[in-house]
């Protein structure tokens, strides 16, 4: 199995994200540290709370950063999520429990030095809490198993963006956060929309989750309605990608991505803010300081079928 913290900002497949990490064998789920993102920190910690009463998840919830590192925050995506986070779903006012005393960068720190090489972090909202980290203690550099990332747009395909024509949200909320965590030297895997947007989540699909898949199915199908609605009215589609859920599907079998090795950048303002880069081309240059950034690995292509049908038999 592999132990992950899961950095999330929850949201709507954030959520389909957590009970799949939650549902699957082969995934321990140790913690939920929070992030600002489709929600405010507060209701991002409201959320993660209550799924942990609701599921009586093991997992420890850690509250994260309410802002970015330098830029100014973009603001909850109401219109995606919902005012809550979870759609037309009211969660109650009252939960019960409490997120753990430190902030989440913190607690990252100390979940990897107390277990070296064993822990992976999966970041699926802005990547603000691992920076943090980063920054208050770069040797933990050496002490993460992984860092898998849902968020970016490489120009394969043509998905580049999902907020601006060339940025997606995750990385759009903290580019600087988001730069400084693929230069770091530790190995990155990003799931960003070149393949999160060749799988979908149909109505039918959906349906038959409700149908088979008991209470989760039903809280899955609930929170989803919003969503579809958003991706019938605004994107044009009867369906939703899936995002967050992939980053869960790439650590319980990589093999459903094909990956492509290189530095990558992050554009941190200008008209393309938010935009990632991966050097590719194993070329150097006259003025090139791009070769000395750690190599991390793009998902490129997926096997959006067996995606689905793990989705599926896991929930
Ligand atoms: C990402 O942005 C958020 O809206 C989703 O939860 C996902 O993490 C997709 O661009
Ligand atoms: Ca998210």
């Amino acid at each position: 199995t592999t132990k992950i913290i899961l950095d999330t900002d929850p949201g709507i497949d954030d959520v389909m994200a957590i009970l799949f990490a939650q549902a699957h064998p082969d995934i321990e789920l140790k913690a939920i540290t929070t992030v600002y993102g489709n929600v405010t920190i507060e209701n991002a910690t409201h959320n993660a709370l209550y799924l942990k009463q609701k599921y009586k998840l093991q997992a420890d919830i850690v509250t994260g950063a309410s802002k970015p590192i330098v830029r100014p925050p973009v603001g909850p995506t109401v219109v995606v999520h919902g005012e809550g986070g979870f759609g037309d779903v009211k969660v109650p006012a009252e939960v019960e429990g409490q997120a753990d005393p430190r902030p989440a960068y913190q607690y990252i720190i100390d979940a990897v030095k107390a277990e070296p090489g064993e822990i992976t972090l999966v970041a699926i909202g802005p990547l603000t809490n691992l920076a943090l980290a980063l920054q208050a203690d770069p040797t933990i550099v050496d002490l993460v198993k992984e860092v898998v990332v849902m968020g970016g747009a490489f120009g394969e395909n043509d998905h580049r963006g999902n907020v601006t024509p060339f940025a997606e949200a995750n990385i759009h909320d903290d580019p600087h956060a988001a730069d400084m965590v693929f230069t770091a030297s530790w190995p990155v895997v990003v799931i960003g929309l070149d393949v999160t947007e060749q799988s979908f989540f149909t109505r039918d699909y959906l349906d038959q989750l409700r149908d088979d898949a008991g209470e989760v199915g039903q809280f899955i199908w609930d929170v989803s309605r919003y969503y579809l609605k958003f991706y019938s009215e605004k994107v044009g589609l009867e369906a939703c990608h899936v995002h967050d859920p992939s980053a869960i599907a790439y650590v319980i079998n990589p093999e459903l991505f094909t990956l492509r090795e290189g530095p990558i950048r992050v554009v941190t303002d200008g008209v393309a803010e938010g935009m990632t880069i991966q050097k590719f081309d194993g070329r150097t240059y006259l003025h090139d300081d791009w070769m000395e950034h750690a190599p991390q690995k793009v998902g490129v292509a997926v096997n959006d079928s067996e995606l689905l049908a793990l989705y599926r038999s896991s929930i």
